[in-house]
């Protein structure tokens, strides 16, 4: 094997990902005094989060009467009754607070009238407990709100000294022998040197994988990769099956179309322009949960009633609201649909399909983002020295099903609560860990085994093979036998791993290397996916499985977890049912959130 040298940097908090999530969370930590680094593989603003586009949740009541008790009642029915309480109580509770402070950094919110945050309506938010009219709980900057965010966290960040590495891979953890998180090796994509982080805390803010099915409103970078190194560091990944397909996605390049645009009086109609959703969720109609959106388009299309040629596809309106209300609040989804679908939506109406859009599962943590590594007498047994936020985490907040916005609102209140917590559990004063070895070296060795490999089998050949195995088999329907078939393929998908041939050898902007490292990312998310599904046999959220078409809560309200490595191990662990706060202390009535069927 080549003999790497490379550089050390130590640091009191290592964060991996630029996104929402890793901002948020670096700049709280650098305002605590932390020493803290932030590693990007691409510029902090080109992260994924620049592409979120219809808000962020948060009962501020702006519009009219508001609660963070029925911002959490609409979470935990629309995670359909698979999140954790407790983290869906302090995402609920702590979301005000951290939009105001999102105000106070400077994110430039649209307004209303009287100057307050604009807040736009969003499906699956609701007043009363889900017995009132749709509630306007999404702030929005116009529909370029991830934007706004992204700009202005890393502004904040800069301000408080936290220090970025940019265009840096990380290729793996480095952990302790006794399993703690020690930091993160990295190879420097523009010059080909290697950086050892050595840590305290490492924060993996890495983002979903997307990237595994071949049509998603992910950006090319949404490749998994804090999944991929925690599984190869023998952690497992919980819910993975639940994998969210994004009602309007634009028909053909998958472009994001926001939910907001319904929020603003958009709606769907099929070949015989029929408002469809009146007749599957006659009270929230268009603005019913994502999952149950998108199964009803799908659901249309495949009784003859799509649009287009080939009758694949479903109209969204928007023609018959005001040019200025879409000039003024969707200015971003007017630019979309013109170039990507040539559209001029004033006038007509926009080709959409469900889409592969946000990934539910991921690395399991408590609500402090603490990476859990579970056994069966300890579920919650954390990892010392890893958190995990934003869509890489699994908290569990979204369960099977996550509403729209509250994505947005997650990457805050999680990456903040993951500095409060290391504001405690770090100690500035105490010693770097110093770099195991061994792991380092086995982090190399991968590396340089991928460097030159010399197998017949293309990068973008297999990703490609991967993607459309996942797209087919792991889709917005499932049976046992798609699911059994998608299993078996992708075993063979991921063996081909060790037939992969890179052509390119040099480090310096290597972009053969850096997508297969990414593929080597996505391989263990993509199997851990379609094996979780296999496993799961009932209904839940948007794991909707036509063998098994109701939730069985009995059976299975509970979390799968899946190891990777070689061939997938599952195991589960219980859903936390406790809230935080008692009903007598302010906190939510139970008897609101038990489980009932779930309907819009
Ligand atoms: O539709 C959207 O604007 C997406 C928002 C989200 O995924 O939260």
């Amino acid at each position: 094997m080549t003999e790497y040298s490379y550089e050390t940097h130590d640091y009191d908090v290592v964060v991996v990902g630029a996104g929402g999530a890793g901002l948020r969370a670096t700049l709280g930590m650098a305002e605590q005094g932390l020493r803290t680094a932030c590693i990007s593989k691409v510029f902090p603003t080109r992260s994924h989060t620049v592409a979120a586009q219809g808000g962020i949740a948060a009962s501020l009541g702006n519009m009219g009467p508001d609660s963070w008790q029925w911002h959490m009642y609409d979470t935990v029915k629309g995670s359909d009754w698979l999140g954790d309480t407790d983290a869906m109580e302090y995402l609920a509770r702590e979301a005000p607070k951290a939009v105001y402070e999102l105000e106070h950094y400077g994110v430039p919110f649209s307004r209303t009238e009287e100057g307050k945050i604009y807040q736009r309506p969003f499906g699956g938010h609701t007043t009363q407990y889900g017995e009132g009219p749709p509630v306007q709980r999404t702030c929005a900057a116009a529909d370029r709100t991830g934007h706004a965010i992204l700009h202005t966290l890393y502004g904040q960040s800069l301000k408080q000294k936290a220090e970025f590495f940019i265009e840096y891979f990380a290729i793996d953890l480095l952990m302790s022998e006794d399993g703690e998180c020690q930091g993160v090796v990295c190879w420097k994509l523009d010059d080909g040197t290697i950086h050892v982080f050595n840590a305290k805390m490492t924060v993996l803010a890495t983002g979903g994988y997307g990237r595994a099915y071949f049509s998603a409103t992910s950006a090319h970078t949404c490749t998994g990769d804090g999944g991929g190194m925690v599984a190869r560091a023998g952690l497992p990944l919980q819910d993975m099956e639940f994998v969210q397909f994004h009602p309007t996605g634009i028909y053909g390049s998958g472009c994001l179309i926001t939910e907001g645009a319904r929020g603003e009086g958009g709606y769907l109609t099929n070949s015989e322009g029929e408002r469809f959703m009146e007749r599957y969720a006659p009270t929230y109609k268009d603005l019913a949960s994502r999952d149950v959106v998108s199964r009803c388009m799908t659901m249309e299309i495949r009784e003859g009633r799509g649009v287009g040629a080939d009758g694949d596809h479903i109209h969204l309106h928007l023609n018959h609201l005001p040019p200025e209300t879409l000039a003024q609040r969707l200015p971003g989804i007017s630019e979309s649909a013109r170039i990507f679908a040539g559209v001029d939506l004033t006038k007509e109406p926009i080709p959409v399909l469900p889409t592969v859009h946000y990934n539910m599962g991921g690395i399991p943590t408590n609500y402090w983002g603490e990476v859990l590594n579970p056994t069966a007498e300890d579920p919650d047994r954390i990892t010392p020295g890893l958190m995990a936020v934003g869509e890489a985490g699994c908290a569990s907040v979204h369960g099977a099903n996550r509403l729209g916005s509250n994505s947005l609102i997650d990457l805050v209140v999680f990456g903040r609560a993951a500095a409060i917590k290391a504001g405690d559990v770090v100690d500035p004063g105490s010693a770097t860990p110093t770099t195991n070895q061994a792991s380092l070296d086995k982090a190399l060795g991968r590396f340089d085994g991928l460097r030159y490999a010399k197998g017949t089998t293309s990068t973008a050949e297999l990703r490609l093979e991967m993607q459309k195995t996942m797209q087919a088999d792991a889709a917005v329907f499932r049976t046992d036998r798609t699911l059994a078939e998608g299993c078996e393929k992708m075993s063979g998908v991921a063996g081909k791993m060790d037939d992969i041939k890179v052509t390119d050898r040099s480090l310096v902007w290597n972009s053969d290397l850096m997508e297969t490292l990414e593929l080597t990312n996505l391989m263990p998310n993509a199997l851990a996916t379609i094996v979780s599904a296999e496993a799961r046999k009932e209904s839940r959220g948007a794991h909707a499985h036509e063998d098994y078409p109701d939730r069985d809560d009995e059976t299975w309200r509970k979390h799968s977890l899946a190891w990777v490595n070689g061939g997938v191990k599952l195991d589960y662990r219980p859903v936390h049912l406790n809230p935080l706060l008692g009903h007598n202390e302010g906190g939510i009535d139970l008897k609101k959130i038990a489980p009932k069927a779930r309907v819009y």
